[in-house]
């Protein structure tokens, strides 16, 4: 076997691992490449006093005209019917930094845009009608829906165009904005078609916060308390001193929580040794495994968040049950998510199916083959210290199911 080296400099470690006994010819080719981008918050994006969105596009090329196109929210326009025109007025003030290629294109939001293969073929072909290259950049301004539809979108469409995300809910501007991953449902399963895709810059305004219908308010903060759950206790307490704040939507109050879990997420991503997540662990889909199957179960008439503050509710329930968590602490969390508005019971969480199973539990294995490897699953050994495991007892989780439905009597 004769090996080639096509990179300078790797370690003999690469050639100890090949195999000796084989006939072949193997090269090893290796390169890393950084990702960036910027996270700002601000209040008044397309205000022209603003700079913040021109700078943002211009970083690169400051003295280049930039193409780009708008894909906003249905939901965000009919909440805010100024905002097309605003950003057409803000892209004329900087036309010397922006060329809008067309106005703003209105686009359905939440999972409809997710569940619809034909919305993303529009939308490529809108691309192609504008000519956007991959030096032009995407802009999505909407839901973590949108956001996800139009990220792939974007990370596909030659192979990828440079996006920017403008997040308009709290979940799309604490959580899912400020993350990689883009993708839609297919094959009635939850994010089935997606690719990692690191953006441009994700620029969150506050202002489209308060436009925001309140349960979509309120769903958005169960990420806030999933991320302080797994790493950080101080986060936790936090959201329990201002549970009344956060939940009559309190502007500072919010916009810490915002904050705060952003850069939580965030902190995750960049340090948790997995950006891309080709392990099995995903510690930030804490509560996720039932979440997930409750949204399906219930055809999305559960949003995102509020299955989360059940999957939370459940899997704290299940790690005392475990023996992992002391008794008492899911009690402690189970009071914060009903403070701040959430119900911590569906029925779809107690439908069983002919076997007289929970449905529920079908979410497990969902969970470990959208992942990949082996099934593992975030639980809790402290409030703000997760723990994996990589089985988990279907008796106990009956157990935690009968503990929330008694709890909700
Ligand atoms: N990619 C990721 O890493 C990631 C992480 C978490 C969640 N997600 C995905 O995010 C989606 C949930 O996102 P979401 O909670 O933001 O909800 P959403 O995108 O479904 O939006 C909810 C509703 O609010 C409307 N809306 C959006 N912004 C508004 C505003 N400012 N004012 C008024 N209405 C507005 C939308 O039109 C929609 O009808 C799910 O599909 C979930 O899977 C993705
Ligand atoms: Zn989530």
């Amino acid at each position: 076997m004769s090996v080639i080296q096509s990179v300078a400099g790797l370690s003999p470690d690469v050639y100890e691992s090949c195999n000796d006994s084989a006939d072949s010819e193997v090269m090893w080719q290796r390169f890393s490449v950084p990702y960036e981008y910027t996270v700002c918050f601000t209040d008044g994006l397309f205000n022209t006093a603003n700079e913040l969105f021109a700078n943002t596009l211009s970083r690169h090329e400051p003295d280049k005209r930039h193409r780009l196109i708008v894909f906003i929210d249905q939901g965000v326009a009919d909440a805010s019917p100024a905002t097309c025109a605003a950003i057409k007025n803000y892209c004329s003030e900087y036309s010397e930094q922006l060329d809008l290629t067309t106005p703003p294109i209105l686009t359905v939001g939440g999972e409809s845009i997710k569940a619809d293969w034909k919305l993303i073929e529009q939308m490529q072909q809108t691309l192609v009608d504008h000519h956007i290259d991959r030096h032009s950049y995407i802009v999505a301004i909407g839901g973590g829906a949108l956001l996800d539809a139009v990220g792939l979108v974007a990370a596909t469409a030659h192979r990828g165009i440079r996006h920017v995300r403008v997040p308009t809910t709290v979940l799309a501007q604490n959580d899912s904005g400020v993350g990689v991953k883009n993708g839609i449902n297919l094959f009635s399963q939850k994010n089935y078609l997606g690719t990692f895709s690191p953006p441009f810059a994700v620029l969150n305004d506050y202002g489209f916060i308060r436009t925001l219908p309140p349960r979509d308010k309120i769903a958005g903060i169960a990420e806030a308390v999933k991320v302080a759950l797994i790493r950080d206790t101080d986060f936790f307490q936090y959201l329990q001193r201002n549970a009344h704040a956060l939940a009559t939507f309190e502007q500072n109050a919010m916009q810490y929580m915002i904050m705060r879990s952003a850069q939580l997420h965030m902190r995750q991503i960049a340090t948790g040794g997995d950006p891309f997540e080709t392990g099995s662990a995903r510690p930030l889909d804490f509560g996720h495994w039932a979440a997930h199957k409750l949204e399906t179960l219930t055809a999305f008439e559960l949003r995102h968040g509020e299955a989360v503050a059940i999957g939370l509710a459940l899997d704290a329930r299940y790690s005392v049950l475990a023996g992992l968590l002391s008794q008492g602490c899911e009690i402690e969390i189970c009071n914060l998510l009903e403070q701040l508005g959430f119900k911590l019971w569906h029925q779809a969480l107690g439908e069983r199916d002919a076997s007289g199973a929970y449905q529920v539990l079908a979410g497990l294995n969902e969970f470990r083959e959208h992942l990949g490897g082996e099934l593992t699953i975030t639980l809790l050994q402290a409030v703000g210290v997760g723990v994996e495991v990589h089985s988990m007892d279907e008796s106990l989780v009956a157990e935690s199911i009968q503990w929330l439905r008694v709890r909700q009597q």
